[in-house]
């Protein structure tokens, strides 16, 4: 019997972790087991819920305002006895947030073998996205296991060193977990309202995106949304309090413009499918969004996710007033310019990552 360690923490490594928890369970030799680390706290037991996963630890991190330096010492410290206690043959960690490397990093100094799930994901640029370039890169040099989404992904590690042999491609996760939730019978009270109106889904939470580059591309949305009487715009806003500061500043109280609380991941993917644009610095929503043949600008300048960008269903805008005006502008005005995004494709997968994750573990 294999025991493997599932560890994460925030809202997207649960949402893609999850499905590869349900999956394990069914497995016959693997005992999977799952840490949380609580540096999301609502959000977090919300998407546990969804997918009925309940975890075997919860280090409980999260504090308000929580700093770098907080969550990463928290998870060192508080991991240690959960890692020393359940000894896995393999810990699993997923994609590239504190939580991610600093799980790690302490299986690292345990000399327990790390299996990376969505590895190779790359904009070469540490400072973008800040600081999730250097968790990442810096979790390839501890895995043994790296299960990478996409043949890009794949060539990245490869161009790093990595030895092809630890290298396997998979899909992502997230596609799996988007077969799971939406619906066509799915009925929302704010999808009524948006009812009859074009909708613009919108999130934003990037660290490096926090201050000037948010009020920027806020007020650029605003000012379209303004010019376009039949379009509203939903967007649940994340808790951090300065995105909830800049949206409550810029956003709140138009007519047209909802903002409200996250939605469950059930929801938000059914808000996605009958969205008509999606205004985003998400990771994992440029993953999900070309599946669904929805057309998202990508309120970045570099795009680890280059694929969605290739495949036509991506288009990075940046963060300024005047470059997010007119490329949401010229997709709601020009018919042509949003039927050559609005195409279903499947760059990050066919929804079976798991399956192929689960097999790799159980043969070794
Ligand atoms: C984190 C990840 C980011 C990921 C994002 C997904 C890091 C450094 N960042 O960013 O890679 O894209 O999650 O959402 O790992 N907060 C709450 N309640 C919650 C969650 C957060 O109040 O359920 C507050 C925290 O107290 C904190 C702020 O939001 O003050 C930011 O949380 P944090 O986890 O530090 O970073 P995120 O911006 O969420
Ligand atoms: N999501 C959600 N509720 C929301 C907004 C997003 O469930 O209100 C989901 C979304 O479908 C995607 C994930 O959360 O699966 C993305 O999380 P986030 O943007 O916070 O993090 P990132 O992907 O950028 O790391």
């Amino acid at each position: 019997m294999k025991t493997i360690l599932l560890v994460f923490g925030t809202r997207p490594e649960a949402i893609k972790m999850c499905p590869l928890v349900n999956e394990l369970k069914d497995r016959r030799g693997i005992r999977p087991m799952v840490c949380v680390t609580g540096q999301h706290d609502d959000m977090l037991s919300r998407v546990l819920d969804t997918f009925s996963v309940t975890p075997d630890f919860d280090l409980a991190v999260m504090k308000p305002e929580q700093s770098l330096f907080d969550v990463t010492a928290l998870i060192l410290e508080r991991l240690r006895p959960v890692l020393g206690s359940v000894k896995p043959d393999v810990a699993l960690v997923h994609g590239d947030t504190t939580t991610t490397f600093a799980a790690a990093l302490a299986c690292f100094y345990e000399r327990i073998p790390v299996g990376h799930v969505e590895a190779g994901l790359r904009t070469w640029r540490t400072d973008c996205p800040y600081p999730e370039e250097f968790n990442r890169q810096a979790v390839s040099i501890i895995s043994r296991y790296n299960f990478a989404p996409t043949e890009q992904a794949k060539l990245n590690l490869l161009r790093e060193g990595r030895d092809p042999v630890t290298v396997y491609v998979t899909g992502n996760t997230a596609i799996d977990a988007l077969r799971a939730t939406v619906r066509a019978d799915y009925t929302h009270p704010e999808l009524d309202w948006a009812s009859g109106s074009r909708l613009a889904l919108i999130t934003a939470h990037r660290r490096e995106n926090l201050g000037e580059p948010m009020r920027q591309m806020f007020r650029a949305i605003r000012r379209v949304v303004d010019e376009h009487p039949d379009v509203k715009a939903i967007f649940p806003v994340h808790p951090n309090p300065a995105v909830r500061a800049a949206a409550g500043d810029i956003l709140a109280g138009h007519e047209r413009i909802h903002v409200i609380e996250p939605l469950d991941v059930l929801d938000f993917h059914n808000f996605m499918s009958r969205s008509h644009i999606i205004l985003t610095d998400s990771g994992g929503i440029q993953e999900e969004a070309p599946s669904l043949g929805k057309p998202v600008l990508v309120l970045r300048s570099v795009t680890e996710r280059p694929e969605g960008v290739a495949a036509g269903a991506l288009r990075l805008v940046g963060t300024q007033e005047r470059s997010v005006y007119r490329e949401f502008t010229r997709l709601l005005d020009e018919p042509g310019a949003y039927e050559a995004m609005a195409r279903t494709t499947a760059p990050y997968g066919d929804g079976h990552a798991s399956r192929r994750i689960a097999d790799v573990l159980c043969g070794l």
